[in-house]
């Protein structure tokens, strides 16, 4: 059976740096951009158009440059916001507005003060007037995941009369259970009018850890496109992973989804978008860690040199990485010494070793890592007879 096709949708420059310390400027923003398009999204949420006149330029800028992906700027649903994302989309080859309302009691009670049919008209009233800018209007339900379905629903069934192409179902607060979020999704596919003409989308917040398995949940119940960003920075605990759902995919071809992703690309989108933001990567990180590939305990160690499937279920290659690593501490074994040593260029024999194995244990236990300077330290006193004591 054919698999089937699931839109990444790219909100690293609008989400993702919304996030305090991960401000862009235009350029830093257009070279992201170039990127993202050449590693193959979807589509690129390029900024919120009204939040600044940056943010403008940003879009603007991007929509002149980019020419495969869509690009798509966030509007909240007014008047002015709209027009304003209609401006910095002119040049787009694929524009695309993004806009929406909050759904939820705590949205409609606290932030609006308004009634449920009056979010409803509000809807509306937005998606039509986007939809007299662009032809693909996404319109979003902030704080889905908190919405009663039913109501839920209806708003849905109101935006795609009004000319909505996409559905976006935000679990804007990171609160759903993947159970949960999936029968969301299934609830509107079942009983949303025209559903079926229209794309669902996932929008997933990290905030219980759940982003990544709600998103996949998501597209399990039917949902068509997944929004992420590149090392799943975003408000607060971030947003869905791009790199998390590309990779679940494609190890798990029973599911039978595919991305338009050039996986090869990962580990450098990854690079380059930590160090322009200046956001670190947390090296335990899902398929872009400095960790994800390295191994350091001596039982992993022993099988990876024999074969990386032991313990490796992605190979490295795939994402863009030339190999797995292997790390020497004070938990590693022979076989890792006997292999980074051969790589030196040193085949030593098993007495060699056992002696070899005794030296490196004391500099080891001092140290958070054994680097190839100590290992020459180690052959080179090994070879005069001096014990590695006093390194
Ligand atoms: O989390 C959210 O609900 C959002 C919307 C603006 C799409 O980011
Ligand atoms: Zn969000």
């Amino acid at each position: 059976m054919k698999a089937d096709k699931i839109e990444i949708f790219d909100t690293t420059l609008r989400d993702g740096e919304q996030v305090p310390g991960c401000k862009l400027n235009v350029e830093q923003k257009l070279v992201i951009a170039s990127k993202l398009d050449e590693l193959g999204v979807d589509v690129i949420e390029a900024g919120f158009p009204i939040s600044s006149p940056g943010d403008f330029q940003s879009v603007y800028q991007i929509s002149k440059r980019v020419r495969n992906a869509k690009v798509c700027a966030l509007t909240r649903a007014n008047k002015k916001d709209i027009e304003t994302a209609a401006q910095a989309l002119k040049y787009a080859k694929n524009p695309r507005i993004h806009t929406g309302i909050g759904t939820s009691d705590y949205h409609i009670k606290y932030k609006f003060n308004a009634t449920h049919d009056q979010i409803i008209q509000r809807a509306v009233e937005a998606v039509q007037y986007a939809k007299s800018f662009v032809d693909d209007v996404a319109f979003y339900a902030e704080d889905a995941g908190r919405t009663d379905n039913v109501y839920l629903a209806k708003v849905c069934e109101a935006a795609i009369q009004a000319g909505a192409t996409v559905l976006n179902i935000p679990d804007t607060t990171g609160y759903c259970l993947p159970e949960e979020y999936g029968a969301k999704i299934k609830y509107i596919k079942e009983h949303v009018k025209g559903i079926d003409e229209v794309m669902i989308s996932c929008h997933c917040h990290n905030d219980l850890g759940l982003a990544t398995a709600n998103s996949l949940a998501g597209v399990l119940n039917g949902a068509r496109q997944i929004e992420c960003t590149i090392n799943g920075i975003g408000e607060r605990a971030g947003n869905t992973a791009l790199e998390e759902v590309v990779m679940i995919f494609r190890q798990h071809k029973k599911l039978n989804f595919i991305t338009a992703i050039n996986s090869k690309m990962l580990t450098e989108l990854s690079l380059l978008t930590a160090d322009m933001m200046g956001m670190m990567v947390q090296p335990n990180k899902a398929i872009v860690g400095a960790n994800a590939f390295a191994h350091s305990s001596g039982i992993h160690q022993d099988g990876v040199i024999k074969n990386r499937v032991t313990y490796e279920i992605i190979n490295p290659e795939e994402v863009g990485l030339i190999e797995s690593s292997i790390i020497l501490t004070a938990r590693s074994g022979r076989s890792a010494l006997a292999y980074k040593f051969k790589n030196m260029g040193f085949n030593v024999t098993k007495t060699e070793l056992d002696n070899l194995y005794i030296e490196f244990l004391k500099i080891a236990d001092l140290k958070k890592e054994v680097n190839e300077e100590d290992l020459n330290f180690i052959l080179n006193n090994y070879n005069q007879g001096v014990s590695c004591e006093r390194r």
